[in-house]
């Protein structure tokens, strides 16, 4: 068998899905294609279709009943249903069926999708994590040294959003006396030629990321050791010396790199999140084996959305269902392969594993600090910031001008139900989870999810965007927007030769508006207290999200200030600029007006123009 044929047959979601007929229950022998399983691939196809999505936003935004609205629609199917049996006695079944898609878009889903059963269910899977749960705590006990334990830790995806603050906690954490990092070399690419200028190597990466990260003291640099490797290969790519070194000092492996892209090819993002997950399984497995080995446990990183568009039950923790309203993306469907390769290898090899779920993560919940990240919410306030300035600037013309409050108006109207309640969660108690997973092994063999209790609302996010950035957001019914409003706006910007905006707009509302529609899944939370006995109360996601905007005005300038030494200098600033503030207002700065912090900001911060 070639190797492309193999690698098609290995990845195939048949490995872990499989159709099934809604009325007998039996397994439909057909092949998966990954696009049948998103989201995209079942709407919009017709009229009647957008309507009812419109209505059910409708009812939901009027009386905040999702149940209420569901059961409308379901109401309007059956009635739909009714009239073809009625046509169909006429004119014939076929022509019946024929008729009613064509004319009501109605289509007989007689099928769904469900994740296959795990190898071992049931009272012997719970057997089996117990045995683990024990193991894990000998183990973790033996890593005790003068009363603390003395933990090594690899951690994958260290140059990440969230690896970067895993890095920053843990060099405040005494019970982590190493931390080994595994990177890969990074290609500078020359914009205008496309040709690769240099490499940075492994060490030169690392170097640069802990004086990014202010940790350069002499213990501090001591704790920290960068290692050449890359998830995608066979052990992660780490050489053999390094790894017979790494057998006999690892108690922990974080594996945190995955791809964040919501619009990579299926065989990318898979090849990224599963094969990665599964190299860094058999890395852990073999840590696991080597005897009198002192490794303790494996810790994945997964998300939430593993669960998907899960909206008739909230998602719970420890149970995983095929979504009932498919994946977003290919980001979330692979994630959530992942995770079942990760329960897996956990039942069926022993891996010694806990598995962290968080939310969408955004910036520091006290500064919005965020290293520089410019992906998924820091996209759409990041571009709504920029169109403010371009309008608000003075020294452009008045041409320029014109067109830009133009296209404030069309790009300022953002695909989202008002009352949708947005996942997101801040990436310190994201980083926070995931060190207090390392002292807590009795959470072995658990899935935790790292979320908010009160989500933020598109409503509640318009009102603060107005008040910091002075901009007003129109929230649009989604379906209407994807269908109708966003190529009429997308054609105008290319009109005015604004193809750079106009690609922009595009992109966000197709990769982001399925995170803002109405029917989003609840992720339930509680273990994050319970078992990992993190410190509540979870952040308070509108402190947060205003937090983020202050800081991706000051520091990242809506995305224009890339430079990541220059980031990490602001921030530094930013930091201390904060800390004073609070100290001399005795108030919390994000309770401080926009109005007033912004005086402050321009008395006080050396870089704001
Ligand atoms: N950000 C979120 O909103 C969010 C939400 C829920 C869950 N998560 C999960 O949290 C984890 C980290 O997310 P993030 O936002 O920090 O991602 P990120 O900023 O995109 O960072 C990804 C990290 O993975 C590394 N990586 C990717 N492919 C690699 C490979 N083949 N070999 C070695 N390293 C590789 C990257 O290294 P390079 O620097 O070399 O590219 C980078 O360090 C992921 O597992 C993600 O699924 C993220």
């Amino acid at each position: 068998m070639s190797e492309v044929s193999q690698t098609t047959l290995n990845n195939a979601p048949s490995r872990y899905i499989e159709k099934f007929d809604l009325h007998t229950g039996a397994v439909i022998d057909e092949e998966i294609k990954p696009e049948q399983l998103l989201v995209h691939a079942h709407r919009d196809f017709h009229f009647m279709d957008f309507e009812a999505r419109r209505i059910m936003s409708r009812i939901v935004r009027t009386t905040g009943d999702r149940e209420k609205a569901r059961d409308k629609v379901r109401r309007m199917r059956q009635w739909g249903y009714r009239m073809t049996d009625r046509l169909a006695r006429v004119i014939g079944k076929q022509k019946a069926e024929k008729v009613a898609k064509v004319l009501l878009g109605l289509k007989h889903h007689d099928y769904h999708y469900r994740f296959k059963s795990l190898p071992v269910t049931g009272a012997e899977a719970e057997k089996r994590i117990q045995q683990l749960r024990q193991d894990t705590q000998a183990q973790f006990a033996k890593t005790i040294v003068d009363g603390k334990p003395a933990l090594r830790v690899l951690l994958t995806g260290g140059t990440g959003f969230i690896g970067q603050e895993i890095i920053w906690q843990a060099a405040h954490d005494a019970a982590v006396v190493e931390m080994v990092i595994l990177i890969r070399p990074k290609d500078v690419i020359d914009r205008q030629t496309g040709q690769v200028v240099r490499t940075i190597s492994p060490a030169e990466r690392g170097a640069e990321l802990l004086h990014r990260l202010w940790l350069e003291t002499p213990e501090q640099q001591a704790k920290f050791r960068f290692v050449a490797g890359d998830i995608e290969q066979p052990m992660l790519g780490i050489a053999p010396d390094e790894l017979s070194r790494l057998e006999r000092t690892l108690t922990h492996v974080v594996h945190c790199a995955a791809s964040v892209s919501f619009d990579d090819t299926y065989e990318a993002t898979y090849q990224s999140n599963v094969t990665g997950t599964l190299n860094a399984l058999a890395f852990s497995v073999h840590l696991q084996n080597v005897p009198d080995s002192p490794f303790v446990e494996h810790i994945g990183i997964e998300t939430s959305y593993i669960h998907g568009r899960q909206m008739r039950e909230p998602s719970q923790e420890d149970a995983m269902v095929f979504p009932s309203n498919y994946y977003n993306n290919y980001y979330e469907l692979t994630k959530a392969m992942a995770s079942i390769e990760t329960e897996t290898c956990m039942l069926m090899q022993g891996l010694r594993v806990l598995q962290l779920c968080p939310a969408i993560v955004i910036g520091k919940l006290r500064t919005g600090d965020n290293r520089g990240d410019t992906k998924v919410v820091n996209a759409p306030i990041n571009m709504f910031g920029r169109i403010h300035e371009t309008q608000a600037d003075s020294h452009s013309s008045m041409a320029q001008r014109s067109i830009a409050g133009l296209m404030a108006r069309l790009a300022c109207v953002f695909p989202a139900d008002p009352g949708a309640q947005l996942n997101l969660i801040t990436v310190d108690w994201v980083a926070d989870g995931i060190l207090a997973a390392l002292h807590h092994p009795e959470a072995v063999g658990e899935r935790i999810h790292l979320a908010a209790d009160k989500r933020l609302t598109p409503k509640a996010m318009g009102r603060i965007f107005k008040e910091e950035l002075g901009l007003s957001i129109h929230l649009v019914e989604p379906t209407l927007f994807r269908t109708l409003l966003l190529p009429v706006f997308v054609g105008a910007l290319n009109l005015f030769r604004q193809s750079k905006q106009a690609n922009a707009l595009g992109k966000l509302a197709t990769l982001f508006g399925g995170y803002a529609e109405w029917d989003q899944p609840i992720h339930e939370v509680g273990k994050d207290l319970e078992v990992l006995k993190m410190q509540g109360p979870r952040p308070d996601m509108e402190y947060a999200f205003r937090m983020l905007c202050r800081h991706n005005l000051y520091i990242q300038h809506f995305g224009q200030v890339r430079d990541l030494n220059e980031i990490s200098r602001r921030e530094k600033l930013w930091k201390g600029f904060i800390d004073e503030l609070e100290q001399r207002t005795g108030r919390q700065v994000g309770d401080i007006s926009a109005e007033e912090f912004h005086k402050e900001a321009a008395a006080h911060l050396e870089f704001v123009e």
